[in-house]
């Protein structure tokens, strides 16, 4: 049955750190195909929002001097300006942190007590001292109890995959201070996951159909192993929703994460006239998840189990996708593999991306290599060779020589839908677009953009062959109307390829369509063949080449000078979509990376003139003694004396590496002790939170060279 309409949701982001290739994978995988099942009838709205609490985040805004909810909303305006810069264009995005959400979490606990789902239990955690807080398994580090590989995570063990909790670490630290934590008994909620009831549910959501079959098997085999019940609660202090009967005990943010799903659409319903009951508890909206495989365990398990619990709508799909590599490896900061989207963006139209990744993606749950070379191949063979390279033909063509204007085509449009009958007729070739296009629909349907793309590259070789076999710059010279009927096949062909391509790259699509002097608003086989006796629109340009100097300079953008390898607690990847990862049972997120701060208020220039900011040379730097942060620095400033600069980069900077270095000084600051050590000025430094480092000017310019 068609539903009225599908919920179509993307794994929400956490709002921690910037959006990088590894989550593109997703966003652009989903919106490909709700613009795809849009524009073929079936309405589809596509939901998201930024996944605001828990730890890491609390953590990452305290360091960074911020509200959590401040450092929320700046990661937001930045994932937002992100998306929209790869043309994700979700119909609803919004925060966890929400009201909405909170009555959502609220109503769901309530009717989870209500109908005996929950239980208080009082458990063993891992409290830190010196922090004065219990830490989340990720949040300890120790030796792995099994084979003894040393700096594991509390939860996993990176060097053999064994899952154990941090009290089985042996010589256990914190990840904050490094102080061996205790162990401390706190009382926490569970949702009894383990019960017959849920356990028999969910036996018949994994044979529902909704996962694809390996997906299904691995989670069999997490039912067959036994279940345990769920903790839903952490203590504070934690950033998150407060549990109202529960005295300093929050949600945990895998509770209200998915129920975001929910919120984010009332908030959407709210300027749709449909309500919370038209859309999670109705026949007439169907939900389908895409998610990675990485969080399988939270959205085949706990997630419906809870669902099924409160009785609203289970999904009817959980499409999972594999993670991104790189070449052919995990994405690493040092060889700049772990490229950001804005840094992408900044480099390369992010339509590039979106056209590779569609090459690539398929049903299955396979991980999806982004070869640089294969990138620039693909763009430049396919995309600008036979895509843009069609549009251009015929257009700068019809346009220089023949009025611009297009004629009629010996044949009616509906006549195109049969079945070619092969004998290379004009007709023909017609029919063999539309049956590709025939196959684009189901292949969208399916999620099987690979197939697509290849489908789009036969309808570009049949208009490139076409145009290139009847020559219309021969056709010409005897017969001008003979070139415009080529011309007019060659256009018509170019508008199926604007329909067909627009769910995969939007902007080229609707710029080719605007080439074609005709916008395109659906997906529709039908409506070929129908472009006849119409002038042309203007020509545009639609996509340029891209080379691998660009591409080496994007890598070379995106390593990361100080970084190493593994990644140390407070700089480690955030996020799910991040690398490739075995499908894995829930892990805590490790703490985080960049910070986006605040915007600040603004200033007239004539106050930034106030600051005298001078290039200085380091001809001294040594470390102060009782201090782990702090350098002092004695810095040529032009003038007749050394200045004494203190500096908190020490955690950073030995300070032998830094004499000799350009910095930027602040060289009007009034003076101040700081370790009883006057400083007389500040070094700039750029601080996203989980990394710091200095501002040096680009060429060797001599001390005191002003700054403006
Ligand atoms: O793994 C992640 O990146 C999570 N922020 C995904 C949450 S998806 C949903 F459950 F909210
Ligand atoms: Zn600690």
């Amino acid at each position: 049955m068609t539903p009225e309409r599908i919920l179509l949701t993307a794994a929400l982001p956490y709002a921690n750190g910037s959006l990088h290739l590894g989550h593109m994978v997703e966003y652009c995988q989903a919106d490909m195909y709700a613009r795809a099942l849009n524009r073929l009838g079936q309405k589809t709205i596509y939901i998201c929002a930024n996944d605001a609490h828990g730890t890491p985040i609390e953590l990452n805004a305290r360091k960074a001097g911020l509200a959590p909810e401040a450092m929320v909303a700046a990661v937001h305006a930045e994932h937002r300006r992100d998306f929209e810069r790869f043309d994700v264009a979700f119909d609803h995005f919004s925060s966890t942190h929400s009201d909405a959400n909170r009555e959502v979490v609220r109503a769901v606990y309530e009717s989870l007590r209500a109908k005996g789902h929950l239980e208080d239990r009082e458990v063993d955690g891992t409290w830190c001292d010196r922090d004065q807080r219990f830490l989340p398994d990720r949040f300890v580090k120790g030796i792995c109890p099994r084979c003894g590989a040393a700096d594991q995570y509390g939860d996993v063990c990176e060097a053999c995959k064994a899952t154990y909790s941090p009290t089985d670490l042996k010589e256990p630290r914190c990840a904050l201070c490094g102080e061996p934590p205790v162990i401390k008994k706190s009382t926490h909620v569970f949702f009894k996951l383990s019960a017959p009831d849920n356990v028999a549910f969910l036996r018949r959501f994994i044979d529902s159909g909704a996962l694809q079959d390996d997906v299904a098997n691995y989670v069999r085999g997490w039912i067959e192993g036994g279940l345990k019940d769920w903790c839903i609660s952490r203590d504070g202090p934690y950033f998150g929703f407060p549990i109202a009967d529960r005295p300093n005990k929050f949600f945990y943010v895998w509770m209200d994460a998915p129920l975001g799903y929910v919120a984010s659409s009332v908030e959407w319903g709210r300027e749709h006239a449909l309500g919370f009951e038209d859309l999670w508890r109705s026949p007439a909206t169907r939900i389908e998840h895409l998610i990675g495989k990485d969080i399988v365990y939270f959205h085949t398990l706990f997630w419906p189990a809870v669902l099924n619990a409160v009785g609203y709508t289970l999904p009817s799909r959980v499409h999972v996708h594999g993670m991104l590599t790189v070449n052919g490896e995990k994405m690493s900061k040092t060889r700049g593999t772990f490229i950001n989207a804005a840094t992408f963006a900044a480099h390369l139209d992010p339509q590039a991306l979106r056209y590779y990744y569609a090459s690539k993606y398929g049903a299955e749950s396979n991980d999806l290599d982004l070869a640089m070379d294969d990138l620039i191949f693909k763009v430049n063979g396919e995309l600008v060779n036979k895509h843009a390279n069609l549009f251009s033909r015929v257009s700068q063509f019809l346009s220089q020589k023949l009025d611009n204007r297009l004629g009629d085509l010996p044949f009616a449009a509906a006549l195109t839908l049969a079945e070619p009958t092969g004998d290379g007729t004009m007709l023909d070739l017609a029919r063999r677009v539309t049956r590709a296009c025939r196959r684009m629909e189901d292949f969208y349907r399916g999620r099987e953009l690979s197939q697509v793309v290849r489908e789009l590259g036969v309808v570009a070789d049949i208009g490139n062959e076409f145009m290139q076999t009847a020559k219309p710059w021969d056709q010409l010279k005897t017969d001008p109307e003979a070139a415009r009927l080529t011309c007019t096949f060659v256009a018509n062909v170019c508008e199926a390829l604007a329909m067909y391509l627009w769910p995969i790259i939007p902007r080229f699509a609707t710029a080719g369509a605007r080439i074609l002097g005709r916008p395109i608003d659906r997906m529709d086989r039908t409506a070929l063949f129908g472009l006849r006796n119409r002038p042309l629109g203007t020509f545009e340009r639609l996509f340029d080449r891209i080379d691998k100097k660009t591409t080496d300079k994007m890598i070379e953008a995106s390593k990361d000078s100080l970084g190493s390898p593994k990644a140390a607690p407070g700089c480690a990847p955030a996020v799910a979509a991040a690398a490739a990862v075995p499908i894995g049972a829930p892990h805590e997120v490790a703490p985080a990376t960049a910070v986006v701060a605040a915007p600040k208020a603004e200033i007239e220039i004539d106050q930034f003139r106030t600051l005298d900011l001078r290039v200085g040379k380091i001809a001294k730097a040594e470390a102060l003694p009782k201090s782990k942060k702090l350098l002092r620095l004695e810095i040529d400033l032009g003038e007749p004396t050394l200045r004494q600069v203190v500096a908190g980069i020490a955690h950073v900077y030995a300070p032998d590496a830094l004499v000799g270095t350009r910095v930027i000084v602040v060289a009007n600051l009034k003076p101040a002790k700081l370790f009883g050590v006057t400083s007389h000025g500040m070094v700039l430094a750029a601080n996203s939170g989980a990394k710091l480092c200095l501002l040096r000017p680009e060429h060797e310019l001599p001390p005191g060279t002003p700054v403006s």
